[in-house]
């Protein structure tokens, strides 16, 4: 650490130890403060302990509006930053078998709205758009800003990945990955927003989940993030709306890579597909071409799926990002498979995200540790939803892949609870703003 160098006050390090001490005893970090902490640390001056003990202050003392905002603008300006004022996104906080980002986003992009979308990788038992394309043969997210900004223009769609986007959020967000400070509601909402305004897209619905296999368990928690994601991006310059929406079951039937795009190429074909999955992903399209001003977008919805323009464009996206659009519809999926079956006649209860995130995890869906392979055509398949009945023996999931199969019969034979009594389905979208 360069001790010598100084700020306003004196060196860093003693600058950085009264930071730390004032957000420890609670009270509030002025834009310059919160700006000399985040570049210190990106800048290497000041060290993982220093930051850690003050993230960890944040985490327990909170920060107010105006620190959260500071936090998010700094993180935002800390690297490239693209500007797509007449282009959407949205952006889900992680769930079990969402697929809303492959089924919603061709539909808006074929009405019209151009997409320019930053997307992630999977996160635990939440899954990740990337690694979900990644699953069709040829496609990449490697794209350079010259062509990202190419095909935005002339596909009307473009998916990247953060690369130089916000670099400080990626660092602190390794460190906050290893130093119990994640769930932080100021610490969560700068990280996503700042991605999102450096990205540039100036139309932006969230997704907040709620549920089970959420990171927000209650609707006080998701209520209180998608305020805050509307609130910051609003300030930052971005029009931004937010659904909260359940995640206690999966959406749609299929979890894991290649049976998720199988599952949106369905759905986008105008086949057969899942109520929830296909309610959602009809509701997030329109709400983004009300977003954009787009007038009768329910209507300009249905035609893009009826007349399969919604699923040229996603052809066309996935090809002009080196990916084979040919062999979407047959995705390969493990050829290896095992049925979970019910227990006893009755009605489904509860099927639930965690413990099928988990089954299909364990498979290799997703990554049990950083750096794990995934195997693409694994995962889980549910054919039961909360409210059916369903008789004993009859089949309920598939289960496809050959890793720790014992553990993932387990984990998702307890997901499943079969009842007397018969139980309504939850609604997809439990609110919005
Ligand atoms: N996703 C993010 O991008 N950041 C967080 O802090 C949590 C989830």
């Amino acid at each position: 650490m360069m001790d010598g160098e100084t700020y306003e006050g004196g060196s860093v390090a003693h600058h950085i130890i009264d930071i730390i001490e004032k957000k420890k005893l609670g009270g509030s970090l002025s834009e310059a403060e919160v700006r000399d902490a985040v570049t210190g640390y990106t800048s290497e001056k000041i060290p993982d302990y220093q930051m850690s003990a003050l993230l960890m202050a944040i985490f327990i003392k909170g920060m107010s509006y105006e620190e959260t905002l500071s936090l998010t603008k700094t993180m935002a300006e800390s690297g490239d930053s693209y500007s797509f004022p007449d282009s959407v996104d949205k952006h889900s906080t992680g769930g079990v078998g969402d697929k809303v980002s492959l089924t919603a986003l061709p539909i808006a992009a074929a009405c019209g709205a151009p997409v320019a979308k930053l997307s992630g990788r999977g996160l635990g038992i939440t899954g990740g758009t990337i690694d979900k394309l990644e699953a069709i043969p040829g496609f990449s997210v490697d794209l350079s800003e010259e062509r990202f900004k190419k095909q935005v223009e002339t596909v009307g769609m473009a998916i990247t990945e953060a690369g130089s986007l916000a670099p400080a959020d990626k660092a602190i967000y390794a460190l906050r990955d290893t130093t119990g400070t994640v769930d932080s509601l100021p610490l969560i909402g700068s990280s996503i927003v700042s991605k999102k305004a450096a990205t540039g897209a100036g139309h932006l619905l969230y997704d907040v989940k709620r549920g089970s296999g959420a990171f927000m368990k209650t609707p006080e928690e998701a209520r209180e993030l998608a305020d805050l994601l509307v609130r910051l991006s609003e300030d930052l310059g971005v029009r931004a709306s937010a659904f909260i929406t359940g995640m206690d079951a999966p959406l749609g039937r299929a979890i894991g890579n290649a049976l998720e795009v199988r599952e949106s190429v369905a759905f986008l074909k105008d086949e057969d597909t899942p109520g929830d999955l296909a309610h959602m992903a009809r509701r997030v399209a329109v709400r983004l071409l009300e977003l954009k001003g787009v007038s009768e977008p329910d209507e300009a919805v249905e035609r893009a799926i009826s007349s399969g323009a919604a699923y040229e464009k996603l052809e066309e996206f996935v090809a002009a990002q080196g990916g084979e659009a040919d062999k979407l519809p047959d995705l390969e999926v493990s050829s290896e498979t095992h049925e979970i079956k019910a227990p006893r006649s009755g009605f489904v209860s509860r099927f639930d995200a965690l413990g099928l995130g988990r089954a299909a995890l364990a498979l290799g869906a997703g990554r049990e540790k950083k750096g794990d392979p995934l195997d693409f055509g694994a995962g889980v398949e549910v054919f039961a939803r909360v409210g059916d009945a369903v008789e004993a023996g009859q089949r309920v999931a598939l289960l496809f892949g050959s890793r720790n199969i014992e553990r993932a019969k387990k984990l998702a034979e307890e997901s499943l609870e079969v009842s007397g009594e018969p139980t309504d389905a939850p609604p997809a979208i439990l609110d919005s703003l």
